[in-house]
């Protein structure tokens, strides 16, 4: 009887053992899915602040027609930056030969159309992403009207537009020109014709461009 009871404590205290031997690992892999939680909030806090790098770049543009537009979103999808968008007080007719007349004597008149969007906050951005159409081997009178509205000497300018065949057209040193204590860093050029194959252009164009 004595060894009976001996015999059915040992199996117990060997029971005991074995289920507390196989709780630990667990407690183990628990405190680690715990640490991996932590890891992956630390990762996420880099990614946050490289975010915050990118904030300081703002992406401006002017549309007409909507190619600008869609390179400018794309620039602001790829790189989590924020879009401001020129637009004029007294909006430009669709139509394509009105548009034109109507370019053709703002740019000989050096006209400087009103904008209508106010952009409050530019002391936060230190680049300036500046996209636009271009017009009549120009820039269109309406980013003049911005550039002399708003002072970014100090600034990074990026300059890319969207044209029908005549590429940047000298309008980065028109920029510079128009902001002298500005740095204006190579300009991408994207051909009306292509824009919807333009992403590995502006992959390897931010690249340089960061
Ligand atoms: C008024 C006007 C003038 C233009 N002048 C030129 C030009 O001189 N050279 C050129 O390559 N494309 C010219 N284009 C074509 C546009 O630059 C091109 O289609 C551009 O992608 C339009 O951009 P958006 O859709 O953002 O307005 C002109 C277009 C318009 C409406």
């Amino acid at each position: 009887m004595k060894k009976l009871c001996t015999c059915l404590f040992v199996g117990l205290l060997v029971t005991l053992t074995a289920c507390s031997s196989n709780s630990e690992p667990q407690e183990r892999q628990s405190s680690r899915s715990e640490s991996s939680d932590e890891t992956t909030e630390s990762a996420a806090t880099p990614a946050a602040s490289s975010g915050n790098a990118a904030d300081s770049s703002l992406v401006v543009y002017f549309s007409h027609s909507g190619n600008t537009q869609q390179i400018a979103e794309s620039i602001a999808e790829k790189t989590s930056r924020e879009v401001f968008e020129i637009t004029t007080a007294e909006s430009y007719p669709e139509d394509y030969d009105s548009v034109v007349d109507i370019a053709q004597e703002e740019r000989s008149d050096q006209a400087r159309p009103e904008l209508s969007g106010e952009l409050t906050n530019l002391a936060d951005y230190d680049t300036i992403y500046l996209g636009y159409p271009i017009w009549w081997s120009d820039m269109p009178m309406a980013v003049y009207s911005f550039l002399d509205d708003y002072d970014l000497s100090g600034k990074r300018i990026v300059p890319f537009c969207t044209h029908g065949g005549s590429g940047l057209s000298s309008t980065d040193t028109a920029i510079a020109d128009e902001e002298p204590d500005a740095t204006v860093l190579d300009g991408l050029a994207l051909r009306d014709s292509a824009i919807d194959d333009s992403d590995t252009d502006i992959d390897d164009w931010l690249a340089n461009s960061n």
